[in-house]
């Protein structure tokens, strides 16, 4: 997500808040911008692309003692210089930054257009600027405009604002989005990441939901959403660099692990509005889903495993064929399309070599296409008809986690929209799809909260070098996925199967002591994979079970991890979550590098 900077004090405010964008720059950004303000003139620098040619554009003396800065992680809006923060209110009267999702951006600009208010950015962020502007003017006051402008807003927000008028005070509000301020001696600093104030203080106080700040130099008050004063206690940071920018989890992958209930949410934020899909961003209106005979959906490693989720979810709801292909065959299968058809690509990076030239093969065949990326601005994201962004924010790690989690969640509106506007189910049955779809964000942290019960399992495994995973359906493709995310952390050779192949071969390779985990969330079909489970149990194998709570495997199985229950198209979200934890505990014990694997890119973009 984007970084966020601000000092108030008496030294210069250039070099602190660039130092600081610079201690951001592991967050993943693709433009930056400051804002400094001297006396009644506020100095605004922005620049698309890397820090550099931020730091190009300021190298000039810009006198200032309090300033903003930020990092930009595009989720409306591509990635450019008028889109960067910090924005500035049509009036000037405001200048901010900002870190979330307004949900409600296209209400706020209709209603502040009906007001004079003009707008030149594509961003949700300048909304805000002007509705900010808007109150201002009413008020003369920054506490009352920020309360009354607040009200209005829906979603996640981090702001931190300068307002014309008021040359010695920074202005923050936080809702959800992270946000922490420092104290100095006669200097403050604000900042979305430890990281960012670390060199300058371990003092800091840590902005709740709900919350406005006024920061003076070495100085604040807190106020809540209503501008009461309110009391706050600060804290000392007691991390280092390196595990501050991991939120003092020992790995990236941890992190983002972890981050996949938000990246869920803030995704499915996207696309949900008045309780109904909405995918009016991607131009993709009722008709034309409707129209849709049939879907290709083409990626590569874990997106293909999303795809084949997807393929199994969207016929099981939506009714419609679909063929799943590894973006590397498709490109060279001379592929045969009908009539009404459409091409789906997956992919985290958007710049994966064979998804970008089987998109291209695609569109040489005249077939719509559409991305479903992480990515804004990336190859495949420009060029494909339609896009339906992710959410996740960065992924640093090489092994996707919360881009795949959140891929899943757009393949399930993706499936219940097409079979809505097909028809395909009543509009009872659409609203229950909905309601526990937006259960998953939940469910999936119920189950990181018993993650240490894998440890003793991952030990057991880290010790072996082969495991076999099974599944039927969806628990197929999630065992695809298992399979992958522990070859490629652990270094185990991991293999998963469809249950009911076993027996055409693979079964031989079964021995004493040889471990089977099997994926078991499909009520019709579990009761298959025991058997096949038990079919290897009489051979010596050890089983393990990743199961959904009431279903009765413990007799068969040797160990079980269980997960919530949930509607079993969407189940892939819950267990995939225990092979991740798998995978990274294996790793970790076996005392790998689980961020930056051997021989693998977070980004394959060549052949
Ligand atoms: C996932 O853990 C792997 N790192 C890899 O399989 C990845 O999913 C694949 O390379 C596709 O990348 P993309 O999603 O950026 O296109």
């Amino acid at each position: 997500m984007c970084g966020i900077v601000g000092f108030a004090g008496k030294r210069n405010a250039k070099d602190i808040l660039l130092q600081g964008l610079q201690r951001l720059e592991y967050r993943g950004y693709d433009s930056a911008g400051i804002a400094i303000q001297n006396g009644e003139q506020t100095t605004v620098i922005k620049a698309s692309g890397r820090l550099q040619s931020l730091m190009e554009k300021a190298k000039h003396e810009i006198q200032g003692t309090l300033g903003i800065g930020h990092t930009r992680w595009a989720t409306h809006g591509k990635p450019t210089e008028e889109n960067a923060h910090p924005h500035q209110s049509a009036d000037g009267s405001v200048t901010l930054v900002h870190n979330g999702i307004i949900e409600n951006e296209r209400e706020l600009r209709a209603f502040l257009m009906q007001n004079g208010f003009s707008f030149s950015s594509e961003t949700d962020t300048e909304a805000a600027a002007n509705l900010l502007a808007y109150h201002y003017q009413k008020t003369g006051s920054p506490l009352k405009a920020l309360t009354e402008a607040l009200h209005m807003i829906h979603g996640s927000y981090a702001l931190v604002i300068l307002f014309k008028g008021c040359p010695d005070v920074i202005f923050t509000a936080k809702k959800e989005s992270p946000l922490i301020i420092g104290m100095g001696a006669e200097e403050t600093f604000i900042a979305s990441d430890v990281p960012a104030i670390l060199p300058y203080t371990r003092r800091i106080y840590d902005m709740e939901s709900g919350e406005i700040a006024e920061v003076g130099r070495g100085s604040v008050h807190f106020y809540d959403k209503n501008g009461d004063h309110i009391e706050k206690t600060p804290t000392e940071i007691t991390w280092n660099i390196d595990s501050a920018e991991k939120d003092g989890f020992d790995h990236f992958m941890m992190k983002e692990i972890h981050e996949q209930p938000k990246a869920v949410r803030n995704t499915l934020y996207a696309y949900l509005k008045n309780g109904n899909i909405d995918f009016s961003k991607a131009n993709l209106t009722e008709s034309t889903l409707k129209s849709i005979q049939k879907l290709h959906i083409i990626g590569c490693g874990s997106a293909y495993h999303v795809g084949m989720t997807a393929g199994y979810v969207i016929e099981d709801i939506a009714r419609i064929p679909v063929r799943v292909e590894y973006a590397s065959e498709f490109r060279y299968r001379h592929p045969v399309f009908g009539e009404h058809e459409l091409a789906v690509m997956i992919s985290q990076s958007g710049e994966t070599a064979d998804s970008l030239s089987a998109l291209r093969e695609a569109k040489a065949h005249g077939v719509p296409t559409l991305a479903i990326v992480n990515v804004v601005g990336s190859s495949i994201a420009r060029e494909a008809d339609h896009v339906l962004y992710t959410h996740a924010g960065p992924e640093i790690a090489v092994a996707t986690t919360k881009a795949y989690s959140a891929q899943l969640a757009v393949c399930y509106l993706l499936a219940v929209a097409l079979g809505h506007a097909k028809g395909a189910f009543c509009d009872a049955k659409y609203q229950v799809f909905l309601d526990e779809i937006q259960k998953l964000p939940e469910k999936i942290e119920q189950i990181l909260e018993k993650k240490d019960s894998l440890r003793v399992l991952s030990a057991h495994l880290a010790s072996l070098e082969t495991l076999f995973l099974i599944g039927r359906g969806v628990d197929f493709s999630t065992a695809l996925e298992g399979a992958l995310k522990i070859k490629e952390i652990s270094y185990i050779h991991a293999e998963a199967y469809a249950a009911g192949e076993l027996k055409h071969g693979t079964i031989s390779l079964i021995e004493k002591e040889t471990p089977v985990l099997g994926v078991l969330t499909q009520k019709n079909l579990f009761p298959k994979t025991l058997s096949n489970m038990r079919e290897v149990k009489s051979r010596g194998a050890y089983l393990i079970g990743i199961a959904t709570e009431g279903f009765d495997v413990e007799n068969t199985v040797d160990e079980v991890f269980y997960i919530p229950e949930t509607l079993r198209p969407f189940a892939p979200s819950l267990s995939v979550i225990p092979l991740q934890l798998l995978g990274y505990y294996i790793g970790t014990m076996r005392g790998l590098d689980v961020d930056k694997p051997r021989n693998l890119a977070k980004s394959v973009t060549v052949e």
